[in-house]
């Protein structure tokens, strides 16, 4: 089985080498846990690679990606041959499905793309009831497995949940899940950062949360170091 690197060492060492190709996986968290940066190290390492990528935007415009990476030492702009930014307006959201569901598929085979950021898919669902919801989130699983391509999905975190994705439906679409979340031991203390690998088909992985940090280099997983 072949690995890709998620671009964050102690978080390829958590998966026991990387993603597996082909995953579709889902990364949860609350608002500034860092689901967009660790898209970007995500997209990043591919493009180091020599991977085609894409990014596909509901929240931040395609400048606004470009400058967080920027900000965290990764140099977008070398290889922008090789990766296309795509933000989609949520106010289009019905047009955007369409879109999808048209263009997405011509756009990963025209570009022989590798990988697929989308960040972040509540937007998208937030403009769906519940049943077409789920049928939406479907459509996209089947594109970007049709593709053959690897992705990362984010998800804005239940309220009640920080485990669970926004409408609970995103882990089942996906191969794999990734929580991002806040930890607090106790009133007195200083909040943390935790990473825990909830779910990942085929790979055999710890499944304690990890110490994780957002630094001026991206976000740094401290895989063998306990939260307390
Ligand atoms: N250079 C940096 N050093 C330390 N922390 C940073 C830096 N840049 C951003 N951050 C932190 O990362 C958070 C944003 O992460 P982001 O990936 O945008 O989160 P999300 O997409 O989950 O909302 C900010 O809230 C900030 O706390
Ligand atoms: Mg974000």
């Amino acid at each position: 089985m072949e690995l890709l690197s998620s671009g964050i060492d102690g978080l390829d060492l958590m998966l026991g080498g990387g993603i597996p190709k082909g995953h579709i996986v889902a990364v949860v968290g609350q608002y500034g846990t860092g689901k967009t940066t660790l898209g970007l190290h995500f997209i990043y390492a591919g493009l180091q690679n020599g991977e085609k990528c894409i990014i596909l935007s509901f929240d931040e415009d395609e400048e606004s990606l470009i400058q967080d990476a920027k900000s965290f030492g990764m140099d977008f702009d070398s290889y922008r041959d090789n990766l296309e930014i795509t933000r989609l307006e949520a106010s289009e959201v019905k047009e955007s499905l369409r879109k999808i569901k048209s263009d997405l598929p011509e756009i990963i085979k025209g570009m022989g793309a590798n990988r697929v950021l989308i960040d972040t898919i509540s937007v998208f669902e937030a403009l769906f009831e519940d049943e077409e919801r789920y049928k939406a989130l479907a459509a996209i699983r089947n594109i970007l497995k049709n593709a053959k391509v690897t992705a990362i999905i984010t998800s804005e975190a239940d309220k009640n949940n920080p485990m669970s994705s926004k409408y609970g439906l995103l882990e089942y679409i996906c191969d794999g899940a990734i929580s991002l979340r806040y930890i607090r031991g106790s009133e007195l203390e200083e909040v943390k950062l935790g990473l825990e690998v909830i779910k990942m088909r085929r790979i055999k992985h710890s499944r304690k949360p990890k110490p994780y940090e957002i630094t001026d280099t991206g976000m740094v997983v401290f895989e063998r170091e306990e939260i307390f």
